[in-house]
Protein backbone atom coordinates (compact mmCIF):
# COMPACT_ATOMS: atom_id res chain seq x y z
CA UNK A 1 0.00 0.00 0.00
CA UNK A 2 1.29 3.52 -0.96
CA UNK A 3 2.13 5.43 2.27
CA UNK A 4 -0.11 7.88 1.35
CA UNK A 5 -3.45 5.79 1.64
CA UNK A 6 -2.33 4.25 4.61
CA UNK A 7 -2.13 7.84 6.07
CA UNK A 8 -5.39 8.75 4.15
CA UNK A 9 -6.85 5.52 5.89
CA UNK A 10 -5.49 6.35 9.28
CA UNK A 11 -6.87 10.09 9.29
CA UNK A 12 -9.75 8.59 8.60
CA UNK A 13 -9.66 6.15 11.54
CA UNK A 14 -8.35 8.73 13.77
CA UNK A 15 -11.43 10.86 13.00
CA UNK A 16 -14.22 7.90 13.45
CA UNK A 17 -12.54 7.46 16.93
CA UNK A 18 -12.51 10.72 17.73
CA UNK A 19 -16.27 11.63 16.46
CA UNK A 20 -17.12 8.08 18.32
CA UNK A 21 -16.30 9.81 21.49
CA UNK A 22 -17.62 12.84 20.91
CA UNK A 23 -20.73 11.88 21.06
CA UNK A 24 -20.50 10.33 24.82
CA UNK A 25 -20.76 13.51 27.00
CA UNK A 26 -18.38 14.28 29.58
CA UNK A 27 -19.34 13.30 33.50
CA UNK A 28 -20.80 16.21 35.66
CA UNK A 29 -16.66 16.65 37.11
CA UNK A 30 -15.91 17.17 33.60
CA UNK A 31 -13.84 13.59 33.20
CA UNK A 32 -13.81 13.05 29.20
CA UNK A 33 -14.82 9.46 27.75
CA UNK A 34 -11.32 8.35 26.47
CA UNK A 35 -11.13 8.23 22.60
CA UNK A 36 -10.17 4.52 21.77
CA UNK A 37 -11.39 2.85 24.98
CA UNK A 38 -12.90 0.00 23.09
CA UNK A 39 -9.41 -1.21 21.76
CA UNK A 40 -7.59 -0.38 24.53
CA UNK A 41 -6.48 -4.04 26.30
CA UNK A 42 -6.66 -6.36 29.46
CA UNK A 43 -5.90 -6.09 32.96
CA UNK A 44 -8.35 -8.04 34.43
CA UNK A 45 -11.74 -9.50 34.58
CA UNK A 46 -14.10 -9.75 37.76
CA UNK A 47 -17.25 -11.63 38.15
CA UNK A 48 -19.66 -10.34 40.95
CA UNK A 49 -22.25 -13.00 42.93
CA UNK A 50 -24.18 -10.01 44.56
CA UNK A 51 -25.88 -8.84 41.41
CA UNK A 52 -25.07 -11.19 38.44
CA UNK A 53 -22.31 -9.78 36.38
CA UNK A 54 -18.82 -9.68 34.69
CA UNK A 55 -16.47 -7.29 33.62
CA UNK A 56 -13.33 -6.98 32.26
CA UNK A 57 -10.37 -3.94 33.06
CA UNK A 58 -8.70 -2.11 30.34
CA UNK A 59 -5.65 0.21 30.34
CA UNK A 60 -4.72 3.07 28.60
CA UNK A 61 -1.34 2.46 27.41
CA UNK A 62 0.54 4.15 30.36
CA UNK A 63 -1.86 1.68 32.65
CA UNK A 64 -0.94 -1.41 30.71
CA UNK A 65 3.09 -0.73 30.81
CA UNK A 66 2.40 -0.28 34.71
CA UNK A 67 0.51 -3.36 35.28
CA UNK A 68 2.64 -5.54 32.68
CA UNK A 69 5.35 -4.74 35.25
CA UNK A 70 4.19 -4.52 38.26
CA UNK A 71 4.63 -1.03 38.88
CA UNK A 72 1.50 0.20 40.33
CA UNK A 73 2.04 1.08 43.67
CA UNK A 74 1.21 3.36 43.00
CA UNK A 75 0.04 3.87 39.60
CA UNK A 76 1.62 6.54 37.23
CA UNK A 77 0.26 9.39 36.17
CA UNK A 78 -2.36 9.36 33.49
CA UNK A 79 -2.92 5.80 34.00
CA UNK A 80 -6.63 4.85 33.17
CA UNK A 81 -8.36 1.88 34.13
CA UNK A 82 -11.49 0.76 32.61
CA UNK A 83 -14.29 -1.52 33.89
CA UNK A 84 -16.76 -2.54 31.26
CA UNK A 85 -19.74 -4.34 32.98
CA UNK A 86 -22.29 -6.75 31.54
CA UNK A 87 -25.47 -8.85 32.75
CA UNK A 88 -24.74 -12.24 32.88
CA UNK A 89 -26.15 -14.37 30.18
CA UNK A 90 -26.07 -17.97 28.84
CA UNK A 91 -24.26 -19.00 25.95
CA UNK A 92 -27.13 -19.93 23.63
CA UNK A 93 -25.92 -23.03 22.86
CA UNK A 94 -23.49 -23.95 25.79
CA UNK A 95 -25.96 -23.29 28.68
CA UNK A 96 -22.95 -23.17 31.40
CA UNK A 97 -21.05 -20.78 29.14
CA UNK A 98 -21.58 -17.74 31.12
CA UNK A 99 -21.38 -14.91 28.81
CA UNK A 100 -21.41 -11.04 28.24
CA UNK A 101 -24.98 -10.52 27.88
CA UNK A 102 -26.92 -6.98 27.77
CA UNK A 103 -24.49 -3.94 28.89
CA UNK A 104 -24.70 -2.15 31.81
CA UNK A 105 -22.28 1.04 32.19
CA UNK A 106 -18.81 1.78 31.82
CA UNK A 107 -16.67 3.22 34.63
CA UNK A 108 -13.04 4.93 34.14
CA UNK A 109 -10.60 6.33 36.87
CA UNK A 110 -7.90 8.78 35.67
CA UNK A 111 -4.91 9.15 37.44
CA UNK A 112 -3.82 12.98 38.02
CA UNK A 113 -2.84 13.23 41.48
CA UNK A 114 -2.97 17.19 40.87
CA UNK A 115 -6.36 17.86 38.96
CA UNK A 116 -8.00 15.25 41.74
CA UNK A 117 -6.57 15.86 44.71
CA UNK A 118 -9.42 16.09 46.65
CA UNK A 119 -10.48 12.54 45.00
CA UNK A 120 -7.09 10.28 45.99
CA UNK A 121 -5.50 11.62 43.04
CA UNK A 122 -8.06 9.99 40.94
CA UNK A 123 -11.25 11.57 38.25
CA UNK A 124 -13.91 9.08 38.61
CA UNK A 125 -16.54 8.92 35.89
CA UNK A 126 -19.76 6.24 34.79
CA UNK A 127 -21.60 6.32 31.70
CA UNK A 128 -24.49 4.56 31.89
CA UNK A 129 -26.51 2.26 29.62
CA UNK A 130 -26.42 1.72 25.81
CA UNK A 131 -26.85 4.98 25.38
CA UNK A 132 -23.82 5.62 27.27
CA UNK A 133 -25.72 8.53 29.66
CA UNK A 134 -23.13 10.24 31.74
CA UNK A 135 -23.84 9.21 35.95
CA UNK A 136 -24.67 11.71 38.52
CA UNK A 137 -26.78 14.87 38.63
CA UNK A 138 -23.28 16.73 39.60
CA UNK A 139 -19.62 16.06 40.46
CA UNK A 140 -20.48 15.18 44.35
CA UNK A 141 -21.05 12.23 42.52
CA UNK A 142 -17.49 11.10 43.10
CA UNK A 143 -17.83 11.06 46.58
CA UNK A 144 -19.48 7.46 46.34
CA UNK A 145 -16.96 6.15 44.28
CA UNK A 146 -14.31 7.11 46.73
CA UNK A 147 -16.08 6.27 49.60
CA UNK A 148 -15.97 2.73 48.36
CA UNK A 149 -12.51 2.25 46.58
CA UNK A 150 -11.10 4.46 49.85
CA UNK A 151 -10.88 0.99 51.47
CA UNK A 152 -8.02 0.10 49.28
CA UNK A 153 -6.17 3.25 49.43
CA UNK A 154 -2.97 0.71 50.37
CA UNK A 155 -3.40 -0.18 46.60
CA UNK A 156 -3.70 3.48 45.28
CA UNK A 157 -7.44 2.81 45.67
CA UNK A 158 -8.10 0.03 43.12
CA UNK A 159 -9.43 -3.10 43.99
CA UNK A 160 -7.70 -4.52 40.52
CA UNK A 161 -4.94 -6.80 41.03
CA UNK A 162 -3.79 -7.64 37.12
CA UNK A 163 -4.35 -11.02 36.14
CA UNK A 164 -1.79 -13.34 35.45
CA UNK A 165 -0.82 -13.28 31.97
CA UNK A 166 2.37 -15.89 31.61
C1 LIG B 1 -20.02 -0.19 46.58
C2 LIG B 1 -18.60 -0.05 46.28
C3 LIG B 1 -18.16 0.67 45.02
C4 LIG B 1 -18.59 1.89 44.55
C5 LIG B 1 -19.64 2.82 45.13
C6 LIG B 1 -17.81 2.14 43.34
N1 LIG B 1 -16.93 1.12 43.11
FE1 LIG B 1 -15.62 1.00 41.56
N2 LIG B 1 -15.11 -0.88 42.16
C7 LIG B 1 -15.58 -1.53 43.28
C8 LIG B 1 -15.02 -2.86 43.35
C9 LIG B 1 -15.27 -3.90 44.46
C10 LIG B 1 -14.19 -3.00 42.24
C11 LIG B 1 -13.38 -4.24 41.84
C12 LIG B 1 -14.29 -5.37 41.43
C13 LIG B 1 -14.89 -5.14 40.10
O1 LIG B 1 -14.16 -5.16 39.12
O2 LIG B 1 -16.09 -4.87 40.04
C14 LIG B 1 -14.26 -1.72 41.51
C15 LIG B 1 -13.53 -1.44 40.37
C16 LIG B 1 -13.57 -0.25 39.69
C17 LIG B 1 -12.74 0.08 38.55
C18 LIG B 1 -11.61 -0.78 37.99
C19 LIG B 1 -10.31 -0.38 38.76
C20 LIG B 1 -10.33 -0.89 40.20
O3 LIG B 1 -10.33 -0.10 41.15
O4 LIG B 1 -10.35 -2.12 40.36
C21 LIG B 1 -13.11 1.31 38.13
C22 LIG B 1 -12.54 2.08 36.95
C23 LIG B 1 -14.17 1.78 39.01
N3 LIG B 1 -14.43 0.79 39.95
C24 LIG B 1 -14.79 3.00 38.90
C25 LIG B 1 -15.79 3.43 39.77
C26 LIG B 1 -16.52 4.68 39.60
C27 LIG B 1 -16.32 5.67 38.49
C28 LIG B 1 -17.42 4.76 40.63
C29 LIG B 1 -18.43 5.82 40.94
C30 LIG B 1 -19.31 6.28 39.86
C31 LIG B 1 -17.25 3.55 41.44
N4 LIG B 1 -16.24 2.78 40.88
C32 LIG B 1 -17.98 3.27 42.55
C33 LIG B 1 -16.44 -1.01 44.21
C34 LIG B 1 -17.13 0.19 44.10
Amino acid sequence: MKKIQLLFITLISSIACLAEAENVLPAANGVQYPAGLKNWRIISSSYRTDNDTQRVILGNSIAIKASRSGRIKPWPEGSILAKLVWKNAEHPDWSSAIVPGAFVHSEIMVKDSNEYKATGGWGYARWVGDEQRPFGKDKSFSEECLACHVQVKKSDYVFTMPAKIP
